[in-house]
């Protein structure tokens, strides 16, 4: 693999007890490109701007998929990565699904692990800190013509980042637009997914929340997701989440939590949640807490749910499950806990 080093760091040059999520990039970046059938050598190189062509495929149809996953600095100062090789799947089944070659395990893993190692300093230092790492691949062939692209780039640039959403957000239960539908594309992560979503989040930032939780594409009758995050609420002592399906995304969090809630012998379990189910708890209290799953945000409380022209306040508890279930991903993955599920990949 070629690396070309940059000449001078900019490392000096970022606040890292002030960052703004995916605002500063680390030093270098790895590229591959895929043509004439075939990957190429990929190439780590200083991160920065590059020559591309108004005629990219990509800016035209959306031929494009990213992943995003963490690095940690361990209380014992080694980095680690969380389940890089489930990222990588789950970037060549968004891949297969957009008709995008699939990127090679070594690739993909001796690009991330030598640029982790080339920019080990740039993974933060302190609490609720990480480097966020964010693989993508987008249609670069140079033609407008609608028809799939020849040539691909993939691409791996790194972002150190502290928490998400400081504090909880509020969210309106949307029942006009929709994120995903069946036979579509929503279980991937395909750049579309997000910049489709920009409009109705939009709106409900409008109406005075943060984020919507997303229905079902027929008749907004069952909730599927909120925000760009997987969801969880606790009705009673029971833990909730909708099962996957061709319209969610496979959470990594989403399936780590899972795991975790299970070892510790919680009630847990992936069922339908209709929005009347919902609010009813809501409205007589056994609503407990409720919180989206995701890579960036890791947790992200919800103390209150909007629907029709009411809103719901929902309990944020220091003590509960969502506040217990972060802790115990951050003690995995700063080295704290025993890592029994073998999440951790270090560099
Ligand atoms: C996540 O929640 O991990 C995401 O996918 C958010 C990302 C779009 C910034």
């Amino acid at each position: 693999m070629k690396i070309t080093r940059t000449p001078k760091s900019r490392i000096d040059s970022v606040d890292f007890s002030n960052l703004t999520f995916g605002q500063n990039f680390a030093d270098h970046m790895f590229v591959c490109q895929y043509k004439n059938g075939a990957w190429q050598e990929g190439e780590i190189m200083p991160y920065g701007k590059v020559n591309l062509s108004y005629s990219l495929h990509a800016l035209h149809y959306g031929q494009a998929a990213f992943e995003g996953m963490k690095a940690y600095r361990k209380a014992d100062g080694k980095v680690s990565v969380f389940r890089p090789l489930d990222n990588f799947r789950r970037l060549n089944i968004s891949g297969e699904r957009l008709l995008m070659p699939q990127i090679p395990e070594d690739i993909f893993m001796e690009g991330l692990m030598a640029l982790l190692k080339l920019d080990e300093e740039w993974v933060p230092k302190s609490a609720d800190h990480s480097l966020y790492i964010r693989p993508f691949i987008f249609s670069s062939s140079e033609f407008i013509a609608a028809r799939p692209s020849e040539d691909y780039t993939f691409v791996i640039l790194t972002s150190p980042v502290g928490p998400y959403y400081p504090g909880s957000v509020k969210v309106k239960i949307e029942d006009k637009f929709t994120r995903a539908t069946s036979g579509g594309i929503g279980f991937t992560k395909a750049a579309g997914n997000y910049g489709g979503a920009f409009y109705p989040t939009h709106k409900a930032i409008e109406e005075g929340f943060k984020q919507v939780i997303w229905t079902d594409h027929k008749e907004h009758k069952y909730i599927e997701e909120s925000g760009t995050m997987n969801i969880m609420v606790r009705i009673g002592d029971s833990l909730l989440t909708p099962p996957l399906s061709d319209r969610i995304l496979a959470g990594i969090t989403r399936d780590s939590i899972l795991k975790l809630c299970r070892d510790w012998n919680l009630d847990v379990q992936e069922r339908l949640i209709s929005v009347d189910e919902l609010v009813s708890a809501a409205r007589d209290g056994s609503l407990k807490e409720a919180f989206g799953m995701g890579t960036a945000a890791v947790v992200s409380t919800i103390d209150g749910i909007g629907y029709k022209n009411e809103i719901f306040t929902v309990p944020t508890p220091k003590d509960g499950f969502a506040m217990k279930i972060k802790k115990g991903l951050t003690e995995i993955r700063t080295g704290l806990a025993e890592d029994k599920f073998s999440w951790m990949h270090n560099i």
